[in-house]
């Protein structure tokens, strides 16, 4: 089983406008609604490539159902502790006339102490049962940024491995409980490493500094640059594929998802990026906020090249 912790989940509402009239009355043409959180997308990527998992994390009494009807249509299991107050709303308003997206991202619900305890209560049911545990994301207000290194820390002695995805002081913390995967891109890595790449044996030689610390597995992604996985006893870069990119949301968490099911069937690093890299590419062809589907992620395999580093 792969557990993946969802501790910031939100719905995302897409307003198209034929034009956006700012203080004016704006006439709706077409919505579009989305469930989002990257452990969410996590699970869906998994659930695609034909592996079960259950996303845990913290929904909202006032509108649970949102996100229940979403991962019942997905067909995903789903056990989270709920929280007062609604799921938060990011809207998107484009503007077709000049091609413009305005952003009005709400903020969500504070979470008690209350919630993190059962919170943490709730993924050591589950970790205990799971052969991965994934917490990617942000984490809303009121949680300390080290609740990511406090789970690591509380699932230490399970033979669970942890997939760590989030950014800053969340992944900080987190890198200091030794997760057993960190994927950040190089933007992230950067700020964990306190300085700017200058090309990819830097990306490597940080990578293998963070493996000497015990964590087992690297893979930094880096957008068009494609992505480099380093353990303890290999490197190996992943060109990206010169593609029709439609949208890179949602690429990491492909990769994390896919990581995931490598491990879960035993494949070797190279194996590992290979398929992480693949269904990265398959959801950056995709537009809005769509992962990534199977036929495309079976193209994307077959063409995904893999290079040994020194
Ligand atoms: N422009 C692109 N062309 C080809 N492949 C891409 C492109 N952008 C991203 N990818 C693929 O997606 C992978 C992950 O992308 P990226 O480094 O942007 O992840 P991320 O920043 O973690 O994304 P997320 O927003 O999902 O957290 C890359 O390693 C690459 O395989
Ligand atoms: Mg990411």
């Amino acid at each position: 089983l792969i557990t993946t912790v969802t501790l910031n989940p939100c719905m995302d509402t897409g307003i198209i406008l034929d034009e956006f009239l700012y203080g004016g009355l704006n006439r709706v043409d077409k919505n579009m609604y989305d469930v989002g959180g990257k452990g969410i997308n996590v699970s869906v990527v998994i659930k695609m490539l034909g592996i079960q998992s259950v996303c845990t994390g913290i929904n909202y009494f006032d509108n649970k159902e949102i996100l229940e009807k979403f991962l019942n249509k997905k067909g995903i299991g789903y056990d989270f502790v709920l929280a007062p107050g609604r799921l938060r709303n990011n809207i998107k308003i484009f503007d077709k006339k000049t091609g413009t997206i305005t952003e009005i991202n709400e903020k969500g619900s504070f979470i008690s102490d209350e919630i993190i305890y059962r919170l943490k209560e709730k993924i050591i049911y589950y970790a205990r049962q799971s052969d991965i545990l994934i917490l990617s994301g942000s984490v809303p207000q009121g949680v300390d940024t080290s609740i990511y290194g406090q789970i690591i820390n509380d699932v230490r002695n399970l033979p669970v491995k942890v997939i760590l995805d989030a950014d800053g002081s969340l992944l900080k913390a987190g890198i200091h409980s030794k997760p057993y995967m960190i994927k950040p891109n190089i933007y992230e890595l950067e700020g964990i490493m306190g300085r700017k790449f200058k090309n990819i044996y830097d990306i490597i030689d940080s990578s293998r500094s963070l493996v000497e610390q015990g964590i087992s597995l690297v893979i930094v992604s880096m957008g068009d640059g494609g992505a480099v996985a380093v353990d303890k006893k290999s490197a190996y870069f992943a060109p990206a594929l010169s593609l029709d990119v439609k949208s890179a949301v949602g690429a990491g968490d492909s990769m994390v998802a896919a990581a995931a099911a490598a491990i879960i069937k035993g494949l070797d690093l190279a194996d590992t990026l290979k398929m992480a890299s693949a269904a990265a590419s398959a959801t950056v062809i995709q537009s809005g906020t769509k992962l990534c589907g199977l036929s495309d992620f079976e193209y994307m395999l077959d063409r995904i090249k893999i290079i040994p580093y020194k």
